[in-house]
């Protein structure tokens, strides 16, 4: 069934990494990854990073529900020592879906209860939580609010693909933009919503940056006008706003931030079946709207701004950076390199070994550019078996200080456990990136108007009956 994964051994991957053009390093000594590292001044005891994964699976008013306070015990216990908790947003017209997590005073009291959950769950695995950090991903959907999208921009490549659910039309040049007073507004959302979360116990907020989300958008602003777009000073204002006045208002509360280094250029599937190939949107060139791209060929990677940018955030007093890439809705493939797509989604017109390459080459560089602030990595789950022997590689080789893993968490949540006790990962529960979980994500046709999601093939218990619902909807004729 693999396509592509067909490896038995480390120098397998590493041929096949050379073979395109890339360079690999895997190291079967996973000490790096158990020895600790600081951040902000606190001893973080390990170096696996649970990514934000949104379960969509909160209650309508934005409160942790059943399968939440589940996942966070699950990684709790898995011995990881980073938690990033998953997008939450910092108001209700924010959010993503209906079930996404929502910080207010009402909601409040239950995200506390669900980071303590976590905890709890750590010490009673038998680990110590003065070195376990956990926080919040605090987001602003932009675009992607449901039901109307909130642009920063107008984002010729990406308008065609942009619906508005009010009216079920796609946005156009006569859309209205959020203007520069509502941005203002936004910035005071972050601030209040950062200062919840440290009332709540969180370790650090992320003021997430990234998969063209609001702040992410922004980045690429170059048309816009006005205070927040044009030049990088402009694009950059909110974000630097924003830290600036949570460190001097919300003092004790460490920043992170996850951004997107690198846009690239929407793709949409072209052919049929198996031929159901991504390709770039029509476009101009140079792109009007796109961050850490090369305008002039978008395939490339343009670091000069993304590296800027993480300059800057650090001297404002960000302490922990995460690096990602893409955007899940236009260009999946490069977000998460996968074996196959979802049901609904092309097949990725790269190798997906290449996508896991560019992730590790573009997230080294920012590294070396902030050296003393610890940069987290993405995009490890394709790799599956090998996936802790390139991480073990990339923190010896000073490329990244933590290893974020995302898919992987979801079918093997104790993935930290598994590699400090037998030093590999357990077989059974290696995610194989058959994108299942994407799959329950874009199925909205649940009474709650979202599916819940999780990894179907290997934690059944909890998503195997939701799968088997969504695939029957699915078959039924005219759905
Ligand atoms: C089901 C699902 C939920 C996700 N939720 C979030 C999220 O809340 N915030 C975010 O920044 N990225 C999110 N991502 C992206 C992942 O954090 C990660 O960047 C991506 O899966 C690539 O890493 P991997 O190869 O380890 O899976 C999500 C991905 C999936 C598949
Ligand atoms: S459904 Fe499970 S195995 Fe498939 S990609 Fe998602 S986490 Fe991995």
């Amino acid at each position: 069934m693999a396509r592509y994964f067909k490896y038995k051994t480390m120098a397998d991957v590493v041929n096949d990494a050379t073979r395109l053009g890339g360079e690999l390093v895997l190291q079967d000594d996973l000490a790096p990854l158990f020895s600790p590292a600081t951040v902000a001044g606190r001893t973080v005891g390990n170096r696996l990073l649970i990514q934000p994964m949104e379960g969509c699976d909160g209650t309508l008013e934005g409160a942790p529900d059943e399968l939440t306070y589940r996942r966070y015990q699950r990684f709790g216990a898995g011995g990881a020592k980073i938690i990033w908790g998953e997008a939450t947003a910092i108001a209700p017209e924010a959010r993503a879906n209906t079930r996404q997590l929502w910080i207010s005073e009402r909601t409040a009291a239950d995200l506390g209860r669900m980071l303590d959950g976590a905890r709890a769950s750590h010490r009673a695995a038998g680990y110590p939580t003065d070195d376990l950090l956990i926080g919040l991903q605090l987001t602003h959907s932009g675009r992607y609010s449901v039901p109307r999208p909130w642009l920063a921009t107008h984002d010729p490549l990406l308008a065609p693909l942009t619906i508005d659910k009010t009216t079920g039309k796609k946005v156009d040049a006569s859309y209205p933009l959020l203007s520069d007073d509502d941005l203002q507004r936004i910035e005071d959302q972050y601030v209040a919503a950062a200062r919840l979360a440290h009332r709540i116990g969180c370790d650090f907020v992320d003021l997430k940056q990234c998969h063209r989300y609001l702040l992410s958008e922004l980045l690429a602003a170059r048309n816009r006008p006005g205070r927040y777009g044009g030049s990088f000073e402009n694009r950059t204002r909110l974000i630097l706003n924003v830290v600036r006045r949570i460190r001097a208002e919300v003092p004790g509360l460490i920043l992170a931030t996850r951004f997107n280094a690198y846009d690239g250029i929407p793709h949409r599937g072209v052919g049929t079946g198996e031929e159901f190939i991504g390709q770039p949107v029509p476009h101009e060139l140079p792109l009007v709207c796109a961050f850490g791209t090369d305008l002039q060929s978008p395939a490339r990677e343009q670091l000069e701004e993304p590296i800027a940018l993480a300059t800057h955030l650090v001297q404002a007093g960000v302490s922990l950076l995460n690096v990602t890439m893409g955007n899940p809705y236009a260009n999946p493939h490069l977000v998460r390199p996968a074996e196959f797509p979802p049901v609904d989604g092309y097949h990725a017109p790269e190798h997906p070994l290449a996508g896991v390459l560019r992730h590790f080459r573009i997230t080294a560089a920012i590294q070396r550019a902030v050296p003393g602030t610890p940069v987290a990595g993405s995009g490890y789950s394709w790799l599956q078996d090998f996936a802790p022997q390139a991480a073990a590689a990339n923190v010896a080789l000073g490329q990244v200080a933590f290893a974020g893993f995302g898919r992987a968490t979801l079918s093997h949540p104790d993935f930290a456990r598994s590699l400090a006790e037998t030093g590999q990962l357990n077989r059974k529960l290696v995610c194989r990136t058959f994108s299942y979980c994407t799959g329950l994500m874009r199925a909205k046709d649940h009474p709650l108007g979202q599916y819940p999601t999780g990894c179907p093939p290997f934690d059944k218990e909890a998503y195997g009956d939701l799968w088997k619902e969504v695939e029957h909807k699915r078959k039924q004729p005219g759905t």
